[in-house]
């Protein structure tokens, strides 16, 4: 049989990506990021969709040589379509369908929430993964989405419960921006909440039913709160960062795990993986591992460097529609919203 070589192309929001993989492997993934947003606090979309323009390119010539492979080699090549950054997902899907089209393979769509589920079958060669077994829950939890999945099979995903409104990810970096923090607020966050006490501040929880997620009103909570506090010593942030940081994660940590417990126990499934740019924090995995530790759950925790955005994820879910026939039409475009 003849190798199976997949190009994966990531670009729906402010990184530029492109891994190459052979036969289900992982041969290279490469990221350009984009530090021009820090200045402004968050992705700006128009900044982002001209750095893809010029990173893309290079970012995948680079992935195809450190495949050690050229470009007429490949089997087929996979796209992050959507849900994303409109300017941003068009500069990689034109790419794709243009380098599709002219090698005269297949165009195959990856959906970016998959892919980030998905994170947790990407292999290298020579390597022992633990991978979850199917069905298995996952919490996928990042900038833009919160949601509880049940993954019944590489291609069969279903949406338990989502966030209503602001995702967690989206939470910590809003309240980083309030407290005068830098962008992306979770990495800062999460090094600050190591120093200090979780329970030094209560901030409000939603009370809503079933599996769904709110986080607008802890943003509006934490607001409020440090306005009445600052009014009272204007550097009340300075003088508690640690705490306000170990305290607003914890809150978002118990509400992300109560309804997963909820789910958890709805399903009667153990299996339990995490994903996404926030399952990159220290105290999420830390709960995730007492789950196991108290042998309730059977956790999966992703390397440090799929949890956020990465062509190796999109190659890997590309790499299971291969083996479907599960092609995209040429002209099918690009979406900003969607569900699984
Ligand atoms: O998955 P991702 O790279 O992009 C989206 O698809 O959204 O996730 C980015 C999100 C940001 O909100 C960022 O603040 C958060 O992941 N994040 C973290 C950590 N590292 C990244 N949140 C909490 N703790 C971290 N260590």
């Amino acid at each position: 049989m003849n190798d199976i070589y997949i190009l994966g192309i990531e670009s729906s929001c402010d990184d530029t990506s492109a891994a190459v993989i052979r036969n289900g492997y992982l041969l290279s993934n490469i990221t350009a990021s984009q530090a021009v947003h820090k200045a402004y606090g968050g992705v700006v979309p128009e900044l982002a969709s001209r750095a893809h323009q010029q990173n893309i390119v290079p970012v995948v010539d680079q992935a195809l040589k450190q495949a050690g492979i050229t470009k007429e080699q490949l089997s087929a090549i996979t796209v992050t379509l959507g849900p994303g950054l409109m300017g941003s997902l068009h500069v990689g899907v034109s790419f794709a369908k243009g380098l599709a089209t002219s090698l005269g393979i297949p165009l195959i769509e990856a959906n970016h929430l998959q892919g980030h589920i998905l994170a947790h079958f990407i292999l290298t060669e020579g390597e022992e993964l633990r991978v979850p077994p199917f069905p298995y829950l996952c919490l996928m939890v990042s900038g833009g989405n919160s949601q509880i999945v049940k993954v019944n099979a590489y291609n069969d995903m279903e949406m338990l419960g989502q966030t209503i409104d602001d995702a967690a990810g989206e939470a910590m970096d809003k309240c980083s921006k309030v407290m005068g923090f830098g962008y992306p607020g979770g990495p800062i966050i999460d090094k600050l909440a190591r120093q200090g006490n979780p329970n030094a501040y209560t901030f409000a929880k939603p009370h809503i039913a079933g599996l769904d997620y709110s986080f607008s009103g802890l943003k509006t909570s934490f607001l409020y709160f440090l306005r009445d506090e600052t009014k009272k010593d204007p550097n009340f942030v300075e003088h508690h960062k640690e705490d306000l940081a170990a305290s607003l994660e914890k809150t978002i940590i118990d509400i992300l795990m109560k309804k997963l417990t909820q789910a958890v126990k709805e399903t009667g499934i153990t299996e339990v993986a995490l994903s996404g740019g926030v399952s990159a924090n220290t105290a999420l995995r830390e709960a995730f591992k007492t789950r196991q530790d108290n042998k309730q759950w059977s956790i999966y925790i992703p390397k440090f460097g799929y949890t956020t955005d990465n062509a190796a994820m999109i190659a890997i879910t590309g790499y299971y529609k291969y083996l479907d026939k599960d092609f995209c039409p040429i002209d099918k475009p690009a979406y900003s919203r969607t569900t699984l």
